[in-house]
């Protein structure tokens, strides 16, 4: 297996994942079960009320517990460090686990029971005895309420960009669109719950985790208990799904604090409903679009102003309004976020945090123009094709979103669609399609590699990527074999791990893109160094790359992937049914580096976009401050009944910076995804749906108001 002179094009093949079989056979360990001798369980308990103080913890009964070795809670914890900017900015003070007395939700952390077994911890867990002093909570989230506020930054971009006047432009338009929409708290619900193992082993902390980048977690853990960085080590072998919310949470904090207490390993897994209040979620959003256009659907006014809940520890902007800045131009162009606080858990990243509901309210508006102007809904989108970014003038790095709508519509079938709504009726199914179009930014972050060349003529590639169930490992592979000139086998991959060194996260789809500049960089560099036919040594040969330099050099660009979906349902008017009968989605994102994976990346995506438009929502009762039904029996996520026919498909799109030529695809599938759903039941029913998600039951409320209107 040496290179070979031509190269091989080993990027752009479908391959099955490297670890798919160790995966499906059960050989492969994940945090949560990895073994080591004298491993102890903790589970945290919760508290019972959304706001107040704790009076007290009675630890001295659940001590004399068959099993428990020790209780922690604010008044006996080990003080920690929680006054730096982490990875994605300030630390949250949910990470300060059991510093004060205070409770600022329902679901907060307040206290850590360890016992033998998981069993002995979690009934320990459940007796423990806490009281406190309850205050009057607030968990209302509605628009329109005065304290409101926009916040000073975010660390996802902009809070408000403005140009042009909004009222004017309003005023001299022939069409006006002006909606309200509204999106729920929505749960990461990845299937692997969240869990970590943390031991100390010859003077190191290890922590063996299920994280989206361990550098990340690994330096907030050495700055959490003031340790030498040098000290922590933290691994994610194996993620069973992630989604923006598997970064630095409490239970890899309990892990260390008891496993440094007890010197000895100590496993915290979170169960199913505990991920209903400490690991994050998708913030409830209220919009407002405003869209002022010419009679032939041209925008003159683009104004979205969006509000999401946060939480009274920290803050969190949800950036809905950020899609209009790459979309679409208008003379008067607005978009500005505000937060409303509220006695709930900090809201987080969650796939396409921003643009999966703000394309869903944008896209909405879009439609709803393009009803009135009697313009086809693609035809309006390509009239309105800028010639370059909307706000910074900047050129694009590549913009091919009319290909994804042209090559959509011929596979999806939209010539010659009717556009009257509510007039095609099979049976006792009225039917509808809709179509959206969707943009994700595409970036780059540092990252470092190294590549070896091994005796045997094998090699192995170093990344500290994390592989959350998107392919990453089997990404790297292809990558380095086509920068190397050799086969795929020939390559053996090294990921997750702290000790690879610095590396992007896998999230803001730049991991793939990140990872594959340091690895493909490192791979050209061993090429080079290495002489043709002359054996390697014993130790092998090593090349190392850093990409700092090369990314911090990147011409300034509009950098986004893009997208066209569509989407066909049948309602019953009847039952208020809605089934999403196919879904079709083109994408301009990049080169695609493993088509297999790549596709199912994508339908992930627009499967979420399903559950988005009809079916999850965080319900969060006002009486206890909490979510009800939180688990997977009282919070639909869409299972394969509620999935139809789903085509993903691409449009050739190489990045022209990128030396692979990648964007980026983890997080574009969903965006646009329910607004083509939503234009759909709009298309079949002649009802507009501006509130997530699309129940039953709003559509039979509806359909009864439209019967009387
Ligand atoms: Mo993604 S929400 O950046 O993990």
């Amino acid at each position: 297996m040496t290179a070979t002179a031509e190269g091989k094009s080993a990027v752009g093949t479908g391959h099955v994942r490297l670890e798919g079989l160790d995966k499906v056979t059960g050989a492969a360990v994940y945090a949560g079960e990895v073994h080591f001798d004298g491993l102890v369980h903790g589970c945290l308990v919760l508290s019972t009320v959304a706001r107040g103080r704790i009076r007290s913890v009675d630890a001295a009964p659940v001590l004399a517990m068959p099993g428990v070795l020790d209780v922690w809670h604010h008044g006996n914890a080990p003080r920690l460090n929680t006054d730096f900017v982490g990875m994605l900015g300030p630390t949250d003070p949910l990470l300060g686990l059991f510093q004060n007395d205070r409770v600022p939700h329902a679901g907060w952390p307040v206290a850590l029971v360890v016992a033998e077994t998981p069993e002995q911890a979690r009934e320990a867990a459940d007796s423990l005895a806490v009281d406190y002093e309850a205050e009057p909570h607030d968990v209302e989230f509605t628009a329109g309420r005065p304290e409101a506020y926009t916040p000073g930054g975010t660390p996802v971009g902009t809070v408000e960009t403005s140009k042009g006047d909004v009222e004017a432009g309003l005023a001299a338009s022939a069409v006006v669109v002006e909606a309200e929409y509204t999106t729920p708290e929505e749960y990461h619900n990845s299937m692997e719950p969240h869990a970590a193992t943390a031991r100390w082993e010859g003077g190191r902390l290890e922590l063996v985790d299920s994280n989206q980048g361990t550098p990340m977690v690994a330096g907030d853990i050495a700055q959490l208990f003031s340790l030498d960085p040098e000290s922590v080590r933290v691994r994610a072998e194996h993620v069973g799904g992630a989604f923006g919310n598997k970064g630095t949470r409490p239970h890899q904090v309990a892990a260390v604090m008891a496993a440094t207490a007890l010197r000895r390993p100590v496993r915290v897994a979170l169960t199913r409903r505990q991920l209903f209040s400490v690991v994050g979620y998708r913030p409830a959003t209220a919009q407002r679009v405003r869209l002022g256009a010419d009679p032939d659907g041209r925008l003159r006014v683009l104004d979205h102003l969006a509000l999401n809940q946060t939480s009274t520890t920290s803050e969190y902007v949800e950036a809905s309004a950020s899609p209009g800045r790459t979309l679409y131009d208008a003379d008067a162009h607005r978009t500005s976020h505000r937060l409303l606080r509220l006695d709930v858990p900090t809201p987080t990243f969650m796939r396409a945090p921003g643009e999966a509901p703000g394309s869903f309210a944008l896209e909405s508006a879009l439609d709803e123009l393009a009803e009135k102007c009697g313009v086809d809904p693609i035809e309006l989108r390509l009239r309105n094709e800028p010639e370059a970014g909307p706000l910074s003038g900047l050129p694009f790095s590549s913009r091919n979103l009319r290909a994804c709508f042209e090559e959509g519509a011929r596979r999806f079938g939209w010539a010659g669609r009717d556009p009257r709504p509510g007039v095609r009726r099979e049976g006792r199914w009225l039917v509808g399609t809709g179509t959206a179009a969707a943009t994700f930014p595409s970036g780059a972050a540092p990252s470092t590699a190294a590549v070896t060349a091994e005796a045997d003529g094998s090699f192995t590639v170093g990344v500290n990527a994390s592989d959350i169930g998107t392919g990453a490992r089997t990404a790297m592979a292809l990558v380095a074999a086509e920068a190397l000139g050799v086969d795929t086998d020939a390559v053996r991959v090294r990921i997750a791990d702290s000790d690879l060194g610095p590396a992007m996260i896998a999230g803001g789809s730049m991991g793939t893109r990140s990872w594959a500049w340091a690895v493909s960089a490192a791979a050209r560099e061993l090429r080079e160094r290495l002489v043709p036919g002359a054996p390697v040594p014993a130790e092998g040969v090593t090349a190392r790359s850093d990409t700092g330099e090369a990314i911090g050099a990147l011409p300034q660009k509009e950098r986004y992937s893009f997208a066209s979906q569509f989407a066909e349902v049948a309602v019953d008017p009847a039952t208020g049914e809605v089934r999403v009968r196919r879904m079709l989605g083109t994408f301009a994102a990049g080169r695609i580096v493993n088509p297999l994976t790549a596709r199912s990346q994508l339908l992930g995506g627009m499967v979420w976009g399903i559950s988005m438009a009809l079916h999850e929502e965080g319900a969060r009762d006002r009486a206890s401050g909490g979510i009800v039904g939180g688990d997977l029996a009282g919070y639909h996520v869409a299972a394969n009944a509620d999935v139809p026919a789903i085509e993903a498909h691409w449009v050739d799109d190489p990045d022209p910076d990128d030396p692979v030529g990648i964007k980026g695809i983890g997080e574009i599938g969903i965006v646009g995804a329910a607004a083509a759903i939503a234009n759909a039941v709009w298309h079949a029913t002649g009802v507009r749906h501006r509130h997530l998600p699309i129940r039953p039951d709003r559509v039979l409320t509806a359909g009864q108001e439209a019967a009387k209107a």
